[in-house]
């Protein structure tokens, strides 16, 4: 049995995450980790909520909340959406928690026995009309590497360039809008990846599997000069981790906390910590390689913008603290999502959120969109058309269709229990084999994290189901041969189980339904197709389960469109 870590980018706190936030992190990694479940190996995926630095602090403001507050608060939130979306963490965690504080004071002190951290005197912007100095991210300006004129402090989201405040041309508050700006000394500490450039190039060179978009990204901030240039890790603010070394003070660092980016990765870790501490399992074993996690694979999913922190800046802290701890084996990244020819958007709160979407239709509808249009190989887009077409042809036309026929033929003609009469022949040989060939391709494309791909498949898997039903025709065969009419039947409420097990990664509600209708609980993942066919013998009972899937109208189509045209308000 292999034993999989897979973790999820940790989400902001600041509020409800859209469509795009979720198909590129999240909702793969729970596809993959239900994957990875449903055939039969040992997995532990974690995501948490990314919970420090200005956006928690100023998002808190709004909402006129004390930010602790607030963090609770939304952590509950977010974790009820992600059990409503079927996202099957096995813990969702907070970098807010004391493991996280403890790991991060930790690697910190390591970092510094090691001598990767510096103490230098910085330059921090400072707002006189907001009288504060200014984070990265709430100073925006011009991009000197792209010229794009709404790139961040910290990094730009138009070319993914990790950027300091003091780069921007023509910089401006966020806050504000002033440009009544200065540059203020601070002494901040500052992790020397430079020194580690050598190693991260030789371990990202090794790594010859991952996707181009990861590596071309990590190799692009690697080579290009200054992309591993030392960074500040601390930060003048008053919400986040305490700066300490280990479990000591650490003399002028007082009132000053980590920078985000920093400890939110070390939370992939401490949030094995919390499902421990909660669960009393071992979490060393998934982690620390001279405890056991020398045979975990460990995946991790995020969007591109993602990739620097996970290529550079957090293998330079796992590699610079000398110990131990695991490092990841294989990063998906995706692309962006676009929402109807523009941007998702969180600040100007464009696009379908999350709640909203389960506010129209279960998640299983959305689950199988954003799967089946991932943006794996370029940027995709979500148009109300395509969902609408994809969700009436591929789950409510093919597979919808294919479950109600069969059970109701078969209730009409031989009850609510498998019909025993004949036997499989040649065209059911045939199906067995093509399904086969298909099952195979699909888990390969599964293994591989071709999300695209693997829904392709599953669909081809569906339409074969309803071209054989098509053409064995069990309600003419009935007329002259019932018992040939039995077995085609027999085979096609065998389907139904089979298609629960493989399709539920994808889903899983629907998945669930089928599989209670069968009143099966054998989800054993389907090695060899024949048997899995033959799983639910004659004589076993079922039910006629409701509609699996409803078709999106017309009326509902433009009306959502209109709905979702504006902003969040
Ligand atoms: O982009 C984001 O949503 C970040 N909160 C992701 C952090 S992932 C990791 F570093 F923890
Ligand atoms: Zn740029």
């Amino acid at each position: 049995m292999a034993r999989h870590l897979i973790t999820s980018a940790i989400p902001y706190i600041n509020g409800i995450k859209h469509l795009g936030n979720l198909v590129g992190s999240q909702l793969p990694a729970d596809l993959y980790a239900r994957f990875q479940r449903g055939r039969g190996n040992e997995v532990l995926f974690l995501c948490a909520t990314d919970e420090h630095g200005t956006p928690a602090e100023l998002a808190a403001a709004r909402a006129n909340q004390p930010v602790a507050e607030f963090c609770a608060e939304m952590h509950a939130v977010q974790a009820d959406i992600a059990n409503r979306f079927s996202l099957s963490f096995d813990h969702f965690g907070r970098s807010s928690s004391p493991q996280n504080h403890a790991l991060t004071q930790h690697f910190a002190g390591k970092l510094e026995e090691a001598g990767l951290i510096s103490e230098v005197s910085d330059k921090q912007v400072y707002s006189n009309a907001d009288g504060r100095f200014l984070p990265d991210r709430y100073i925006e300006g011009t991009c000197p590497n792209c010229g794009y004129d709404k790139a961040r402090g910290d990094q730009c989201e138009n070319c993914t360039k990790q950027l300091n405040p003091v780069d921007l041309i023509d910089p401006r508050s966020a806050i504000s809008g002033s440009t009544d700006l200065e540059v203020r000394e601070t002494k901040h500490l500052h992790l020397r990846q430079s020194v580690l450039r050598d190693d991260l190039d030789a371990w990202i060179d090794s790594k010859t599997d991952w996707p181009v978009l990861t590596t071309s990204i990590a190799k692009k901030w690697l080579h290009d000069g200054d992309g591993l240039r030392d960074r500040g890790i601390t930060r003048d603010l008053d919400w986040g981790i305490p700066v300490r070394k280990g479990d000591q003070d650490w003399p002028g660092m007082e009132g000053k906390v980590f920078y985000v980016w920093f400890d939110a990765p070390i939370e992939y870790i401490a949030c094995a910590g919390e499902w421990a501490d909660a669960t009393g399992n071992d979490w060393e074993r998934w982690w620390r390689t001279d405890k056991g996690a020398d045979d975990v694979r460990y995946t991790q999913f995020m969007g591109k913008d993602n990739v620097p922190f996970h290529t550079l800046s957090f293998p330079a802290t796992i590699l610079g603290s000398g110990e131990p701890w695991k490092l990841v084996d294989y990063i998906k990244s995706f692309n962006f999502l676009n929402y109807d020819g523009g941007q998702f958007s969180t600040s100007q709160g464009r696009g379908v959120f999350m709640d909203q979407a389960l506010g129209l239709l279960p998640a299983d509808y959305w689950r199988w969109w954003l799967l089946s249009h991932a943006p794996e190989s370029s940027d995709a887009e979500f148009t109300w058309e395509n969902f609408q077409q994809s969700v009436n042809k591929d789950l409510a036309d093919v597979l919808g269709n294919f479950v109600s026929r069969i059970t109701k033929f078969c209730r009409a003609k031989f009850g609510e229990s498998v019909p025993e009469a004949g036997e499989y022949g040649e065209q059911e040989q045939a199906l067995i084999a093509d399904l086969t060939t298909r099952i195979r391709a699909y888990e390969g494309y599964m293994e591989a994290m071709e999300v695209r791909k693997s829904a392709q498949e599953l669909r081809a898997i569906w339409v074969a189901g309803n071209e054989y039903l098509q053409s064995a025709a069990p309600w003419v065969t009935f007329k002259t041969d019932p018992d040939r009419a039995a077995a085609q039947v027999r085979l096609g409420l065998n389907l139904i189980r089979l298609y629960a097990v493989l399709s539920a990664p994808f889903i899983p509600t629907a998945s669930a339904d089928m599989l209670a209708a069968m009143q099966s609980d054998d989800t054993a993942w389907p090695d060899d197709v024949a048997a899995a066919l033959s799983t639910l013998p004659g004589g076993h009972e079922f039910t006629v389960p409701e509609v699996l899937f409803a078709k999106i109208t017309d009326e509902q189509r433009e009306d959502w469109q209109v709905r979702f045209a504006g902003v969040r308000d």
